[in-house]
């Protein structure tokens, strides 16, 4: 990681950068980059949604007000992050405050470490002293990240449809 890595919100001059990590993640066929984003939207219009979403405006039913945080290396986005304000019950069993996700071509580089970590201080700004932190029992890279950023394990939790347990970790900001 020689090129400086920052973390910030995304910026209208972001827009090749945000289409080209999408379609990479997308390609990957895990979860979606950034899942207020649809094909075709127009990037100013997704720059306001994740605005409003921070603010808690016009929020979705059963959705909790939010920040997304993008990783770059120069201009290059290489990954994400999004923090929760709070739990509701299925951010409590399943989703917990933050999720991460790396592009692929960038990933086993230290990226979702360094992000997690440069995002708690940003938790504890919003009034969280202890985020949760969860992953699938499978995920060993995210096992590895959230124990490394110092997740204390609380236990299980049951995703059901047959889909793999949730390990549920709790990490201090203070
Ligand atoms: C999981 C994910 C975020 C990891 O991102 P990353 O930037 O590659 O992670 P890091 O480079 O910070 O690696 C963290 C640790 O996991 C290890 N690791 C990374 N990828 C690994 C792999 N495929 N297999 C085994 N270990 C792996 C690293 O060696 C490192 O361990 P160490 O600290 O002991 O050296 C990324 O693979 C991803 O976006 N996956 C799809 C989405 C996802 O699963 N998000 C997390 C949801 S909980």
């Amino acid at each position: 990681m020689s090129q400086l890595f920052t973390l910030r919100s995304l910026q209208e001059e972001d827009e090749d950068a945000f289409y080209a990590a999408d379609q990479e993640f997308k390609a990957s066929g895990d979860f979606d980059f950034v899942s207020h984003y649809s094909e075709g939207m127009e990037f100013t219009k997704l720059i306001q949604l994740l605005e409003d979403q921070e603010h808690g405006r016009n929020l979705p039913e059963g959705h909790v007000p939010s920040t997304f945080l993008f990783g770059f290396v120069g201009a290059k986005m290489v990954g994400r992050i999004m923090i929760r304000h709070q739990l509701n019950d299925f951010l409590r069993r399943i989703g917990g405050h933050v999720g991460y996700g790396v592009v692929p071509s960038e990933r086993r580089k230290g990226f979702a470490t360094r992000m997690l970590l440069e995002s708690l201080p940003i938790c504890k700004s919003l009034g969280l002293d202890t985020v949760l932190v969860t992953c699938d029992e499978d995920n060993v890279p995210s096992k590895k990240i959230i124990e490394n950023a110092g997740g204390i394990f609380e236990g299980f939790s049951d995703q059901g449809g047959g889909l793999p347990r949730k390990r549920l970790y709790w990490i201090s900001t203070t």
